[in-house]
């Protein structure tokens, strides 16, 4: 074995090291977790998830409203149904600033963390948001993807130790895919930002189809975004760096010396690497079929379809298709119903404070539930006059918050509740 040849080893064992270290174990170890807890299967959640969580979790970011000790403790984040997010390294950010979400209580504004196996961050607040401008939850993006990546993981892992084991210009060129892995992360993040950003359904507010900003600060209605590579990106340029290095070395030491017969011992080396990652792809299929994954997949796809608001019915719709429909729209009716409620909840004054269904419907979602303010600003302080001038001038410049709410509401439905607004102070 020459120099380069050997060198071409070093790099691409560094890079599988990597692998391992920021993606592999975590994904592996972490896989099925998250169905466990919420099937409310804790105790199926094997032991060594615990300890491999925790430690990934250093240095990671925590939700602001988590408790001090239930930080880095799955155990503890778990009996107080805390947001946990899977534990390998964090690839992509992607955070929000708005003024509902102040800089001293949110530093980092409201962030999400892409990776390749899941999210992290502030998943369920974000989701909240979504909503309100219709688009889908975020754990939509990318399941099948996020599904396979322990899979594709191993695979890959398993692409390395050929690589390494072996002299060959055959295997070399598997090095190609390494190589892209930061691209082909990019090229699928990349569709699923414009995936979302173009199946939008009726939210609380309408927007127009737009693609959110891939890297860099962008603006979605009154939000502030931003979009930034984070560690696992840095890690995965790293992984693509060395192995091209190393399909480099092992190509210039083939051209000098062609490759020889494998011995038996480099075949064995490789038999039992294979059985290794035959294993833990069996254990990772194990634990997939366990916990209903696939099925899983499916609801939340289901549920997340863009649903048309009117069914039209036809004369000759069948009784089924018409029971169908009554059902599709009570459910419709029940999700508008729970969406506002959990809204009345988070504003925290349920019972105490009566306003109109007409500004419950329209103006709490983001006002909240008496004016307080939420996405949108406070209105309780304003009188009769502001809120008469100021709402006629969102109506004119056809503001992007307001435009979808205002356009259902005639000139006295909007005088109505400007009258009722302003009672608000005095409730
Ligand atoms: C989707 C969220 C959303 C909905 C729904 C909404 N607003 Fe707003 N509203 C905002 C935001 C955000 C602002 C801040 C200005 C902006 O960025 O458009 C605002 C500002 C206002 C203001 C100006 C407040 C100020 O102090 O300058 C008024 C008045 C107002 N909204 C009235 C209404 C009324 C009335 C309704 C219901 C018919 C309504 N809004 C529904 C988000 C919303």
């Amino acid at each position: 074995m020459n120099i380069s040849s050997l060198m071409a080893k070093v790099f691409a064992g560094i890079a599988l090291i990597l692998l391992t270290y920021g993606f592999i174990i975590p994904s592996v170890s972490f896989n099925g977790t998250l169905e466990r807890i919420k099937d409310n299967k804790v105790e199926n959640i094997p032991s060594y998830v615990y300890p491999i969580w925790n430690f990934y979790q250093k240095g990671k970011y925590i939700g602001i409203n988590t408790q001090k000790e239930a930080r880095g403790n799955l155990k503890k984040m778990i009996e107080i149904s805390e947001e946990i997010g899977v534990p390998s390294l964090p690839i992509w950010n992607f955070s929000l600033e708005a003024p509902n979400y102040p800089k001293e209580a949110f530093p980092y504004g409201l962030p999400v963390y892409i990776h390749f196996d899941g999210l992290s961050g502030e998943v369920h607040e974000m989701n909240t948001i979504n909503h309100y401008v219709g688009m889908a939850s975020m754990e939509r993006g990318g399941v099948y993807e996020s599904f396979l990546a322990p899979y594709a993981l191993i695979f890959l892992a398993m692409l390395f130790m050929l690589f390494i084991i072996y002299d060959n210009k055959w295997v070399n060129r598997f090095m190609v895919i390494p190589v892209l892995l930061p691209f082909i992360f990019l090229g699928i993040y990349s569709y699923w930002l414009y995936w979302f950003g173009h199946n939008l359904h009726a939210g609380a507010i309408t927007i127009k189809p737009f693609t959110p900003v891939i890297l860099g600060d962008g603006k979605v209605a009154q939000f502030t975004t931003h979009a930034y590579p984070v560690v696992g990106f840095w890690v995965l340029l790293a992984i693509s760096i060395f192995s091209l290095i190393a399909w480099w070395l092992k190509s210039k030491s083939l051209k000098k010396q062609p490759s020889k017969k494998a011995t038996p011992l480099q075949h064995y080396i490789f038999i039992i690497t294979l059985l290794v990652g035959i294993g833990v792809s069996a254990h990772v299929l194990k634990t997939d079929i366990e916990v209903d994954t696939l099925g899983k997949i499916s609801t939340l796809i289901n549920s997340s379809k863009v649903k048309p608001l009117t069914i039209t019915e036809t004369s000759n719709s069948t009784k089924e298709q018409k029971e169908a429909i009554l059902k599709e729209r009570e459910n419709q009716r029940i999700e508008q119903e729970t969406k506002i409620k959990s809204l009345e909840n988070r504003a925290g004054s349920v019972g105490k404070f009566k306003v109109s269904t007409m500004y419950k419907s329209n103006c709490a979602p983001c006002h909240g539930a008496s004016g307080e303010g939420n996405i949108g600003p406070k209105l309780v302080e304003l009188n009769k006059d502001e809120l008469t001038k100021k709402t006629l001038n969102l109506k004119a410049s056809e503001d992007e918050m307001h435009i979808a709410v205002f356009e259902y509401l005639s000139d006295t439905d909007m005088k109505e509740l400007v009258e009722e607004i302003a009672t608000f102070k005095d409730q």
